[in-house]
């Protein structure tokens, strides 16, 4: 029998190729001269996606009539329209799990660079002022008593709310529903809970649904003290709105590895003093990059294998293979 055919229409990490190449023949159209034309020349028999980031939508869907699974690298997902996919009985799969602590880490990190002013102390010492000006000036701000409004209390928000606890926090938590195995306080209005918090932490995921969650209003809400820090999708927050805020004060700072516009920031942001800025780099560490590429390769090998996704997501969780 001849080998399942998959499509991988962007470079991805070598540890997926690796867990491909065995039992599949894989297309990678970004080697030709022309990417679009060797597309165009194999969708009819493209079977499996091997995707990262690419925007997959129901137009983009319909190039390729035998498609059966889109294996998707990350755990969030809003560039997959996973409705799409469903309507049309293919199955999407994204990389929980294995990233979740490597995140977390970064969050409580982001968490601590942006309340004691980190980045700017350490530019302070590299700059020579230390030694020409003298000590760096005392951070406003301080990690202890604050209370952390958590957006989005899944497997990372969870993670996220352990550790914090661990740093002596108080956590609430907003979203859809109440957990009934979850004791923080929960709040079903995130104005609510930005009224009662003094952080908030976004680990919401992106798309539609949740795009400028985080206004003027929720900001205002939050007050002098609050900070904000994002490691979900940067939909999530009406970045002019934050920009105002912080630079007016309405906030106290901002830490941030997400944008709405990656990987391009707005000038505004960059020249604040209050605000911390990552490049997007969450789960950016070898070892959790890999696990998430085996990941993707795994979907894709159990799919045909066994007819069902690994980590299906919950959109699709109810599709299996047809032949
Ligand atoms: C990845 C992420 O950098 O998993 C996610 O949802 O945001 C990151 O871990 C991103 O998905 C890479 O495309």
């Amino acid at each position: 029998m001849s080998k399942p055919e998959i499509l991988m229409p962007k470079a991805m990490r070598d540890v997926v190729l690796r867990g491909l190449e065995d039992r599949f023949t894989v297309h990678k159209p970004y080697e030709s001269a022309d990417p679009q034309a060797a597309m165009n020349a194999i969708a009819g028999s493209v079977r499996g996606l091997a995707v990262s980031g690419l925007k997959v939508d129901g137009a983009f869907l319909d190039q390729f009539p035998n498609l059966e699974i889109v294996s998707s690298f990350g755990v969030g997902y809003d560039n997959v329209d996973a409705a799409a996919c469903a309507a049309r009985g293919i199955m999407v799969s994204n990389t929980p799990d294995v990233l979740t602590d490597e995140v977390a880490d970064t969050a409580i990190g982001l968490l601590i660079m942006t309340v004691r002013e980190l980045p700017a102390a350490e530019r302070w010492l590299r700059e020579g002022k230390w030694a020409g000006q003298g000590a760096y000036p005392l951070t406003r701000a301080t990690l202890k008593g604050r209370t952390l409004g958590i957006v989005g209390l899944g497997r990372i928000g969870k993670a996220i709310a352990a550790r914090a606890e661990a740093f002596g926090l108080t956590v609430h938590y907003h979203g859809r529903n109440k957990q009934q195995d979850v004791a923080y306080p929960y709040h079903a209005t995130l104005k609510g809970m930005a009224e009662a918090v003094d952080t908030l932490m976004l680990v919401a995921p992106g798309g539609e649904e949740t795009r400028h969650l985080v206004n003027a209003g929720i900001l205002a809400a939050l007050g002098p003290q609050g900070v904000l820090i994002n490691i979900g999708r940067g939909t999530v927050v009406d970045e002019a709105a934050l920009i105002d805020a912080l630079s007016k004060g309405i906030i106290h700072g901002a830490g941030l590895d997400v944008f709405e516009n990656e990987p391009n920031v707005p000038a505004a942001l960059i020249a604040l003093p209050n605000a911390v800025l990552l490049p997007h780099v969450g789960s950016a560490s070898v070892a959790t990059r890999d696990a998430m590429g085996q990941l993707v390769a795994d979907n894709l090998v159990s799919w045909f294998e066994t007819g069902k996704a690994v980590t299906p997501v919950a959109e699709t969780a109810g599709i299996t293979r047809r032949s």
